[in-house]
């Protein structure tokens, strides 16, 4: 008799809520009930809120059922859950659910469809066939394919992946590197996460095509100390690859060598800044480096190095085997593609969201996230981790569009959306931002290690009602200062949150509770 497959997230949203429990559960009433089941652990469809999300396999179909606990488990079998039986957590097809039917999923289409450490299940689903295309087409029409996508970086600076790889295969050198940046260190992000956790062949794939592109033979993962989980899938598909011969010395036949290394950072948000990256990989303090020269000239160890965020990098096998022009077809203006939203926060449905750019913040909010959790009027969202600006409820109608954003003094980053409803208080936000500075700030230059400590404590000042014009203007001084003679974008642009406070929030110093000392 064929086994039935049910499908139980291994991924860290999904076991906080209870994925492991509920594994262990369906495993236990199958036996019991004499049913011979294929217990299948994959990665997130990235519909958090509906965690643990249990699917069964029947005929050709998922039966999804949201939400289960393990307490649901016994109930589930008795109304006929290896059928894909009726029930109150029942949700359908996976591919009818609503929040995920309606995404340009390009980056994450395997994420949740697949076994996360099958080879096989990897290969059934188009894994390495862009790989092997690139060895057909060679470097320059990988890196043209890439220029033509009009993909820009999503680790938060958006700058341009195909002019950053061509920098690096024209640097001169016979040793260069691949550095991935898995520190994903901004407030309520996780797309590099489930990216990772759910399909971390793919991220091999990736960096072993830029490898190729680029003419490097090494590459590094950096990856944030609080992803045990990420850590030890990614360490298992590195050897499933190696085993395989899709690392290593002539990879398949190519004449290709590229390997790659799993390197765990320290818990630094400012780590996940490019050169700081790569000084702790060097194994030094994680302090940011002068630019020039840049890293694509002279970063790993003095070589060129291509510095690229996960969710950049797996975008890459699909333009490669479907064409740039494809990608640049999803989005608006100058931001091409898709980007891997993030809801969280005060949210009713949180979790990833993958659209083409255009896309304004009300309709991921309203449509996808269904509002506030509280159920209360929205006051502000947070785009863009913690060195972005408010935005009030007024501008939720601004597209997803990387200018529109910089028009607004706001940022796109990483894509994390956070959202607070009407009983947060903003001035203890703009505080915030300046004591994250104060405690995150590499110290190297002046304006971030002094001025976001003095930041801290005009705010208190104002906080507390003290010559509240007089510390007003001070703080606006102080945010030019930064702004301006920062060396790095973590002193350099926390002004934004402070400066969008003073803007659209200054009522709430009034009423901040203040902070004790
Ligand atoms: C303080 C600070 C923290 C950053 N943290 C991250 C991070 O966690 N992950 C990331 O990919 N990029 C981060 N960046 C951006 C990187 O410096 C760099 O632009 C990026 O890794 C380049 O890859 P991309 O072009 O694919 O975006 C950070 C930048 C700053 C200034
Ligand atoms: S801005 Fe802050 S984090 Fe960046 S180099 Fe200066 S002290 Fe370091």
């Amino acid at each position: 008799m064929a086994r039935t497959k049910i499908y139980v997230p291994r991924e860290t949203a999904a076991i906080s809520v209870g994925a492991d429990d509920v594994a262990i559960a369906i495993a236990r009433h199958a036996k019991q009930a004499g049913a011979e089941i294929e217990l299948v652990r994959n990665g997130s469809w990235g519909a958090s809120w509906l965690e643990p999300l249990v699917e069964v396999l029947v005929g050709d179909k998922r039966i999804a059922y949201g939400n289960v606990a393990d307490a649901d488990v016994a109930d589930l079998f008795a109304t006929g859950l290896l059928a894909g039986g009726e029930h109150d957590k029942r949700l359908g097809p996976i591919n009818e659910v609503p929040y995920l039917i309606s995404q340009d999923r390009w980056t994450f289409w395997r994420c949740g469809l697949i076994e996360p450490l099958s080879l096989d299940d990897f290969l059934a689903h188009q894994g390495f066939k862009a790989l092997e295309k690139a060895f057909e087409i060679g470097p320059p029409a990988v890196i043209d394919a890439v220029k033509a996508s009009g993909l820009r970086g999503r680790g938060g600076a958006a700058f341009p992946t195909g002019i950053k790889w061509q920098t690096v295969a024209d640097a001169p050198g016979d040793q260069k590197y691949i550095a991935i940046n898995a520190d994903e260190g901004d407030s309520g992000t996780f797309s590099d996460r489930i990216l990772m956790e759910g399909d971390p062949l793919g991220l091999i794939e990736s960096m072993a095509i830029a490898g190729f592109a680029v003419g490097a033979s090494v590459g590094y993962i950096y990856l944030r100390s609080e992803y045990p989980l990420a850590r030890s899938i990614l360490a298992r598909a590195i050897e499933i690859a190696r085993d395989a011969g899709w690392l290593g010395t002539g990879i398949r036949g190519s004449g290709f060598d590229f390997d790659i290394e799993l390197h765990v950072g320290a818990g630094s948000y400012v780590c996940g800044e490019e050169t700081a990256m790569l000084e702790s990989l060097e194994g030094k303090a994680g302090i940011v480096r002068y630019k020039p020269p840049l890293p694509a000239h002279q970063g790993l160890f003095g070589k060129p190095t291509v510095v690229n965020n996960v969710v950049t990098l797996a975008s890459v096998p699909n333009i490669v085997n479907l064409g740039g022009d494809r990608y640049a077809s999803y989005g608006v203006n100058r931001s091409k593609g898709t980007l891997a939203f993030q809801l969280a926060g005060n949210i009713r449905r949180g979790g990833l969201v993958e659209k083409g750019f255009g896309i304004s913040v009300r309709e991921l909010i309203e449509d996808y996230g269904g509002g506030t959790a509280s159920g209360r009027p929205v006051k502000a969202v947070q785009v863009g981790g913690p060195l972005g600006a408010y935005l009030t409820a007024a501008q939720l109608d601004t597209p997803l569009d990387y200018e529109a954003f910089t028009e607004i003094g706001a940022m796109i980053g990483h894509g994390g959306i956070v959202v607070f409803d009407d009983t947060a208080n903003m001035a203890e936000q703009a505080r915030f931002a300046m004591e994250f500075c104060a405690i995150e700030s590499c110290g190297k230059c002046t304006p971030c290690r002094i001025g976001s400590t003095r930041g801290v404590e005009v705010i208190d000042r104002m906080i507390a009602g003290d010559e509240r014009d007089e510390n007003y203007d001070l703080l606006i001084e102080l945010c030019d200062t930064m702004e301006h003679a920062s060396l790095c974008a973590m002193g350099g642009m926390t002004p934004y949150p402070v400066r969008s406070v003073l803007k659209y929030f200054a009522e709430d110093f009034a009423s901040a509770p203040g902070v004790d000392q």
